[in-house]
């Protein structure tokens, strides 16, 4: 039986995608209205990217549709064993109208790691960045114009064979759906509390924690709930072989700052491996500072704070950006972290970062790829 690893994948044929145009595209004040005040996730453009992909054909019938639901067999796996792999990342709107996204060829390498990891099939980097472009340039005008918007690029894959055998599918879909976005927490850059989950791990030793599959999401469901419940807007996870280490935010990464100006981050094969995270440590390098990607101790994040040795904390990803941790809660302690004003590293990469990928400033890693033209 031919597994999906060693099937055609669309390398060497570049895909060409078929439009069919919406008939029931939004008015434009309609679509002003949403604009207006995004949010995060709520609303959906005109139109989707769908590519369908099998084992004997491999990638085909790349095509740029109305947005609208899905038709899925009830067996269809995807719904039954979680066998789904996601991506996200921004298009930005420069000063002269043009629109922009941010290391696109860095999300679909990762697309492709989870990939292997799901056994779902390999797309090729070139394809899922035409699939950003097709998206981009039909809905276009979805892309805000107001500071600190874009719009928020969903690339998914999932199982669509009607099979309830446990295999990796035959049969299997690849979308991108799009949604205009502001600030992902209500506060925007101010200070966030994480609760720290004690009773739940998110990833396990050879698990799925490296990829960007639902499952892992879905995992964190229960203890972001518990977040919830004590004030909290992100929860934090330790490893799950120690518990003594820690990993990541239920959607982000988190990097501490020494007051000699170094960076350190988790480093560990259960975590995704963070593109913003990647880039703001790239800006820091840049700056002369030093990074550290190493195991961090629950236990060195509360000394460092107490001692005065850390002076800031923060999380980043690419719906939320960067923003500043304020406390790090968990069961009978809070440990509170200086406040990043606005002379703080973690702001001044935030504005350097996003003074990148809005075109205000020079883009010295070449990290921008246009998606309008
Ligand atoms: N960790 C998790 C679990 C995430 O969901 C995200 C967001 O995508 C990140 C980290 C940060 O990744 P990136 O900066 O590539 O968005
Ligand atoms: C992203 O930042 O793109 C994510 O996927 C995280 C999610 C919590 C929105």
């Amino acid at each position: 039986m031919s597994t999906n690893t060693t099937t055609p994948s669309s390398d060497t044929f570049p895909l060409h995608f078929e439009l069919t145009p919406s008939a029931a595209s939004r008015a434009d004040a309609e679509r002003e209205v949403m604009l207006s005040d995004p949010g995060f996730g709520k609303f959906f453009t005109d139109h989707m990217v769908q590519i369908e992909w099998n084992t004997e054909d491999g990638w085909h019938d790349a095509a740029v549709i109305p947005y609208g639901p899905l038709s899925l067999d009830p067996a269809a796996s995807v719904l039954h064993y979680g066998q789904e792999i996601f991506e996200g990342i921004k298009a930005y709107r420069h000063a002269d109208g043009s629109v922009w996204t941010f290391r696109p060829d860095a999300n679909g390498r990762r697309l492709q790691r989870s990939a292997a990891r799901l056994a779902l099939p390999q797309l090729s980097v070139d394809d899922f960045v035409e699939s950003l472009k097709q998206i981009v340039q039909i809905d276009k005008d979805w892309v805000p114009f107001a500071e600190e918007t874009s719009l928020y690029l969903r690339p998914f894959m999932i199982a669509t064979e009607s099979f309830l055998g446990v295999r990796a599918a035959h049969k299997v879909g690849y979308y991108v759906i799009a949604s205009p976005a502001g600030a992902y927490f209500p506060g925007g850059v101010a200070p966030v509390s994480i609760w720290l989950s004690t009773n739940y791990s998110r990833a396990g030793k050879g698990g799925t924690g490296a990829a960007k599959t639902g499952g892992n999401y879905a995992a964190s469901l229960l203890p972001q709930e518990e977040a919830y419940a004590n004030g909290c807007s992100q929860v934090l996870f330790l490893d799950s072989v120690d518990t003594t280490y820690i990993e990541e935010l239920g959607g982000m990464n988190v990097v501490l700052v020494y007051k000699d100006g170094t960076l350190v981050t988790p480093q560990s094969d259960s975590i995704l491996e963070g593109i913003t995270r990647d880039s703001i440590l790239q800006l820091a390098e840049d700056r002369g500072l030093t990074v550290e990607r190493r195991r961090v101790s629950l236990a060195e994040w509360k000394e460092g704070v107490e001692s005065g040795d850390i002076v800031e904390v923060f999380a980043c990803g690419t719906a939320a950006v960067v923003v500043p941790i304020g406390e790090l809660k968990g069961e009978g302690f809070t440990i509170t972290s200086p406040v990043a004003g606005p002379d703080s590293l973690t702001l001044a990469l935030r504005a350097e970062l996003t003074d990148i990928q809005y075109g205000r400033q020079p883009d010295p890693h070449g990290w921008l790829t246009r998606l309008d033209a």
